[in-house]
């Protein structure tokens, strides 16, 4: 890329004046949480954010996501912008002056924060259409939290054509404030959730012989899993298996006839991913089977491993470094274990997804509360940083010469 073509003072003024406007929408999306895929009282908020810009706006379909788009003079390059809109099910205990005031719903992953910022950039980029080589596409999307909102949108037909490029934010009250990160491949894990069924005998709990109990035989998959996890998946393979919620029987004397588990699967490729899935299967059916038990397994794939292209990661971390020096960008030496629906995307599009740091006044960003606690906050004025990056990254993914 060639640095000299982005405008960095331009896009840092233009996103701090864009922080007052930006910070009035969050807290208003934060106030009203909506979980899943129909987000009706975000979008009108984005909607009404995004009034009078030169914005072709396309709805429809299976949810409630919207994409508007922005045509430049020029007929050149298609970038998309991400920002996810929805909530997640959990009680606010922040006390903000904004807190949630939808009962069991609160924005605890900071989406709240990104739709806020990706209107700001819209409104900044729309300010400079003229100078613009290309089109940009800003996507709201909804049902981000294990919903596949992402995928719905790209199957009811509202990312069209597919962009050159993608990229989205998301920021996070445990990086340094301020400084955006990423890394190039796997930045987040596929996840899958997993269930089990023991299947035996019920029975009086004081003839155990006279029964097939399911519950020794269910815990001893546990282990035998774990086990499954160190002895047949390569070390320099991360992966978590976590058993994280069990269920079996009513009382003390009964036997029942079956015994239940879920839990996740995390893993950072497609090989690795397959080998646990078999593993999995191979060591519930045949340990229940030595006990003359059976088990029924049930694999329910969740979103697919984020991938973030080197082309395009260096671009951000130049466009990072560019808007705010050397202490700008921070390369993640390791992915995280979470996931990403932005993986959707990252599959069509060549792209990258970068993390913002926002770790609250005062606060430490080694141990303030993580995204999904009741009780996390973030550093509000960083989003003029986030909107900064949008346009820089628009910017430079338009003029930057890739070899895409
Ligand atoms: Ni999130």
């Amino acid at each position: 890329m060639n640095a000299m073509t982005l405008d960095a003072d331009a896009w840092r003024a233009a996103g701090d004046a864009g922080l007052a406007a930006a910070i009035d929408l969050r807290r208003a999306i934060h106030a009203e949480p909506e979980v899943g895929l129909d987000l009706p009282k975000t979008t009108a908020k984005v909607k009404a954010a995004l009034a009078g810009l030169p914005l072709e706006i396309r709805e429809g379909g299976s949810t409630s996501g919207l994409v508007a788009i922005l045509r430049g003079p020029a007929n050149g390059r298609t970038v998309l912008l991400r920002g996810d809109m929805d909530a997640l099910p959990l009680q606010e205990d922040t006390g903000l002056a904004f807190a949630s005031k939808h009962e069991g719903a609160m924005h605890a992953c900071g989406h709240d924060t990104h739709v806020a910022m990706l209107a700001g950039a819209a409104a900044a980029l729309c300010a400079r259409r003229e100078s613009l080589p290309g089109t940009v596409m800003f996507m709201f999307q909804p049902g981000e939290e294990g919903w596949h909102g992402a995928r719905f949108m790209l199957d009811d037909g509202l990312i069209d054509p597919v962009p050159d490029v993608a990229f989205a934010l998301h920021i996070s009250p445990n990086m340094p404030t301020g400084v955006f990160a990423g890394r190039t491949g796997p930045l987040m894990a596929a996840a899958d959730r997993l269930t089990v069924r023991v299947l035996g005998a019920g029975g009086h709990a004081s003839m155990p012989n006279d029964a097939v109990d399911p519950i020794p035989i269910l815990c001893e998959i546990v282990t035998a899993l774990q086990a499954m996890m160190t002895r047949r998946v390569p070390v320099f393979e991360p992966s978590v298996l976590t058993v994280a919620h069990i269920k079996a029987g009513t009382t003390n004397n009964v036997i029942p006839e079956d015994a239940w588990m879920e839990g996740t699967i995390r893993s950072f490729s497609e090989t690795t991913r397959a080998t646990v899935h078999e593993g999995l299967r191979r060591v519930a059916e045949h340990v229940a089977a030595a006990h003359g038990a059976r088990a029924e397994v049930n694999i329910i794939p969740g979103f697919p491993v984020t991938v973030c292209d080197g082309r395009i990661t260096d671009l951000a971390a130049e466009t990072a470094r560019a808007l705010y020096g050397e202490e700008g960008w921070v390369t993640m030496t390791h992915p995280l274990m979470g996931a990403e629906d932005f993986s959707y995307i990252l599959q069509k599009s060549p792209g990258a997804m970068v993390f913002l740091g926002a770790a609250p006044e005062g606060g430490d960003y080694r141990t303030c509360c993580a995204l999904h606690s009741n009780r996390m906050v973030l550093n509000e004025d960083v989003m003029a940083r986030g909107i900064a990056m949008h346009c820089a990254m628009a910017e430079a993914a338009l003029t930057a010469e890739l070899d895409l």
